[in-house]
């Protein structure tokens, strides 16, 4: 078998498309959407989806403010900045982005974010109406997965769904997404002691844990729907996923690739979240 490409440009395109419209019409009505963006330290990789964030605001008629913090930056400083920015009527979303250097507690910057703005979905409020189906701000990168799923039209619900990672920003979200799709969700980790054992009965995998090429063609179960979220770079400077695509290609029905698969729809979640924010500003004046 070889496997259909859920292609992430095409569909980030296609969604873009839809921004560009919904951020003029906001225009004309007297607000310009707008993402704060906090970079904190050198981390060559932060710098540059930063620059690719921002980038992608523009492009869609979004502003964008960054706010850039050496590494040996004060705490307070940056949470300062995020107290004027939660007070600032004219921004709509916040983003700090992550790792911070070790003198920050990530938890008590990411919760000093107005979870209104909170448009990364990292914020306790965020991440409890997730976990209770509430709505909420959905963090980026599982969200961008489950529209690739639904632009392919995988059937989700009934599904057997393998999830490997269980971070905070994918593996958890990405699980609870699935589940509220209706599928039946496995959660495995570095601790899990039969990756393959799980992965043979799983429609679905998503794999998200940042190791070059782990998930290989003969742990799959033939058909079955792969989503890459790793970027891992080689030592010859290029880029590939958690799943070695090569022989996933051969066994699975559908698989993302990277890059040009879940990389570019985190992206334009993010894009969605922003104006999710102000649409929802703009609706709150008008009441
Ligand atoms: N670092 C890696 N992924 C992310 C993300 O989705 N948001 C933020 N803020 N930082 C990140």
């Amino acid at each position: 078998m070889s496997a259909r490409i859920i292609d992430g440009n095409a569909l980030a395109a296609q969604m873009r498309t839809d921004f560009t419209t919904r951020a003029a019409a906001m225009a004309q009505q007297g607000i310009t959407p707008c993402l704060a963006v906090i970079l904190v330290g050198s981390d060559p990789a932060s710098q540059v989806y930063v620059r690719n964030k921002i980038a992608a605001c523009e492009k869609s008629g979004i502003k964008s403010l960054k706010f850039e913090y050496p590494q040996d930056a004060n705490p307070a400083d940056v949470l300062g900045k995020i107290a004027e920015l939660n007070a600032d009527q004219s921004v709509h979303g916040i983003l700090v982005q992550l790792p911070l250097p070790r003198q920050f507690d990530a938890d008590a910057v990411l919760e000093a974010i107005h979870a209104s703005k909170d448009v990364d979905g990292f914020h306790a409020e965020n991440v409890g109406a997730l976990a209770q189906g509430r709505p909420g701000f959905i963090p980026c990168t599982p969200n961008g997965c489950m529209e690739m799923l639904k632009s392919a039209g995988v059937q989700v619900k009934g599904a057997e769904a393998v999830v490997i990672g269980r971070s905070n920003i994918v593996g958890k979200p990405m699980a609870l997404l699935l589940l509220q799709a209706g599928a039946t969700v496995t959660v495995c980790h570095s601790q899990t002691r039969d990756l393959a054992e799980h992965l043979r009965r799983a429609d679905i995998v998503v794999a998200a844990v940042g190791k070059p090429r782990m998930v290989t063609g003969d742990m799959l179960k033939p058909g079955a729907v792969v989503v890459d979220v790793g970027i891992n770079r080689l030592d010859d400077g290029k880029l590939c996923g958690d799943v070695d695509f090569a022989s996933a290609s051969e066994v699975a029905s559908l698989i993302t690739p990277v890059p040009g698969g879940v990389g570019p729809m985190t992206i334009t979640m993010l894009l969605a979240n922003t104006l999710q924010s102000a649409e929802r500003q703009l609706k709150a004046r008008q009441a």
